[in-house]
């Protein structure tokens, strides 16, 4: 993937990005005050630049998993989900965070909640970095978004083209 960067233009700097991040674990830490289990799951692998950023601003004490999701090629339409990893430990009557890098079209979150919530936590809620509110096919509540952002392909701080480009600090979107 030659020449990615030439093609990006910036939408947040990584400052940016840091500062959004500082508040959104003040708001998340506020609510979860008091909370002695919570879990916050990772959804590798775009979330996991945002997820470790965020827990690190977190005074809450967290356990940390991860989880891969992979959507069924061409089942758009029923947004079935496989899971290629799954959590290591029962997370029943606890507080679960889930940890998205974007929420598009909302399947993918939709079929996730659903699965989670099939495991009796005790509450279950969802961050995510950014938000195309206007991809949106399925509703869910989406408690805490970093950006609500525009109907443009995004790249970098996790996100990727093809798997390149996660690793770009700030975060960009090409150029139609
Ligand atoms: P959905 O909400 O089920 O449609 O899918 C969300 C997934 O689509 C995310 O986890 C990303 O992997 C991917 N995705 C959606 N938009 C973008 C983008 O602009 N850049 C990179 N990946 C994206
Ligand atoms: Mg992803």
């Amino acid at each position: 993937m030659e020449n990615l960067e030439e093609r990006l233009k910036v939408l947040y700097t990584e400052e940016e990005i840091q500062i959004k991040i500082a508040e959104m674990a003040k708001l998340i830490d506020a609510d979860y005050k008091g909370s002695k289990e919570l879990v916050i799951i990772c959804i590798l692998k775009g979330a996991a630049f945002f997820t470790v950023d965020l827990v690190k601003k977190m005074k809450t004490p967290i356990i940390f998993e991860v989880m891969q999701v992979s959507s069924y090629s061409g089942t758009e339409s029923t947004g079935a989900i496989s899971i290629k990893k799954d959590l290591d430990a029962s997370i029943e009557g606890k507080d679960v965070l889930i940890v998205e890098d974007i929420i598009d079209t909302g399947y993918t979150l939709r079929a996730l909640r659903q699965d989670l919530l099939s495991r009796n936590p005790n509450s279950l809620k969802i961050v995510v970095l950014a938000d195309k509110k206007e991809r949106r096919k399925v509703e869910i509540p989406v408690d805490y978004v970093g950006y609500e952002i525009p109907n443009k392909f995004v790249v970098g701080y996790g996100f990727d083209v093809d798997e390149y480009g996660r690793n770009i600090p700030y975060i960009g979107y090409i150029e139609e």
